[in-house]
């Protein structure tokens, strides 16, 4: 049994990765920002005994050490850190370079880096020197993305951000490796969550399930299983690695 923290699990990947874990016997910390009744269903469909629900911005630095010691003392302790919650891309913070203005540029830049990549250093530092502390091993797993690689032109903070985060990963697999703690990412293509059901109707539902050869959308199970993997003892020697979750829908070199 390990103590895990996934943030961002009041729906979606976040979601499918903390049943992924309590399927397997483990505790989780179900993080969320606002959506409380999400984070609460969320709970209520873990199977077994001893899970949490944990709340705070994690673009607040003190948000997210707070975070960290409400987990800690909840679950007794945390072995796995899921780096999750972000701001995703969304109708409301489209940032076209040649359509938006300045000011605005600026706040969704600035939100999506304070969420996207500062979250996840901020909570990595606390659940990295939590582990270090304990003298434990234990994993870090990034919710990167795709768009770090294939790039957004419409969401470029989104991208940069996601791309910061994988690079920021791969930095904390070699410092942490000596104290036994194994640091990775995942870089999904589009995944058929919630909050993309409108996106996968009419004509935008066909271009996006072209995307891959597979003629389909990636689920969030898909994520989780492959979350799990890397969160696992046996996936040490997987530490520093990217894994595309993309269907062959973007081959990098
Ligand atoms: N779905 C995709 O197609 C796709 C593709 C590639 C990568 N990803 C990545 O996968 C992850 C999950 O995606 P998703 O589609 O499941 O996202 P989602 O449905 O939008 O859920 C986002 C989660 O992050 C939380 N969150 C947002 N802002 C936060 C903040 N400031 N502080 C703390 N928590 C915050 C939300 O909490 P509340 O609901 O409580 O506010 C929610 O639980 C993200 O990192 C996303 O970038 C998704």
């Amino acid at each position: 049994m390990r103590r895990v923290l996934v943030t961002g699990a009041s729906r979606g990947i976040g979601r499918a990765v903390a049943l992924a874990f309590a399927e397997r016997g483990d505790r989780v910390a179900v993080h969320y920002a606002t959506d409380s009744a999400g984070a609460a269903d969320t709970r209520r469909r873990l199977p077994g005994a001893g899970h949490a629900v944990v709340a705070g911005d994690v673009g607040d630095p003190d948000g997210a050490q707070r975070i960290v010691t409400e987990a800690v003392a909840a679950l007794g302790g945390i072995d796995v850190l899921v780096n999750n919650a972000a701001v995703a891309p969304s109708a409301d913070n489209r940032h076209s370079v040649t359509e938006v203005d300045f000011p605005e540029w600026r706040r969704i830049w600035q939100q999506m880096v304070e969420v996207n990549l500062f979250g996840a250093v901020h909570l990595t530092y606390g659940v990295a020197r939590h582990l270090i502390d304990r003298g434990a091993s234990g994993s870090i797993v990034n919710i990167g993305s795709r768009g770090a690689f294939r790039g957004e032109p419409d969401f470029s903070a989104y991208g940069a951000s996601k791309a910061a985060l994988h690079a920021f990963g791969q930095s904390m697999a070699v410092a942490l490796a000596p104290h036994g703690i194994a640091v990775s990412s995942v870089a999904p293509g589009f995944v058929g969550t919630e909050r993309q059901a409108p996106e996968l109707t009419g004509t935008s539902g066909e271009a996006l399930r072209a995307e891959s050869p597979f003629g389909r959308v990636g689920t969030p199970e898909e994520v989780a299983a492959a979350v799990l993997y890397l969160a696992s003892p046996e996936a040490a020697w997987a530490s520093g690695a990217v894994l595309d979750l993309n269907g062959a829908s973007y081959l990098r070199t």
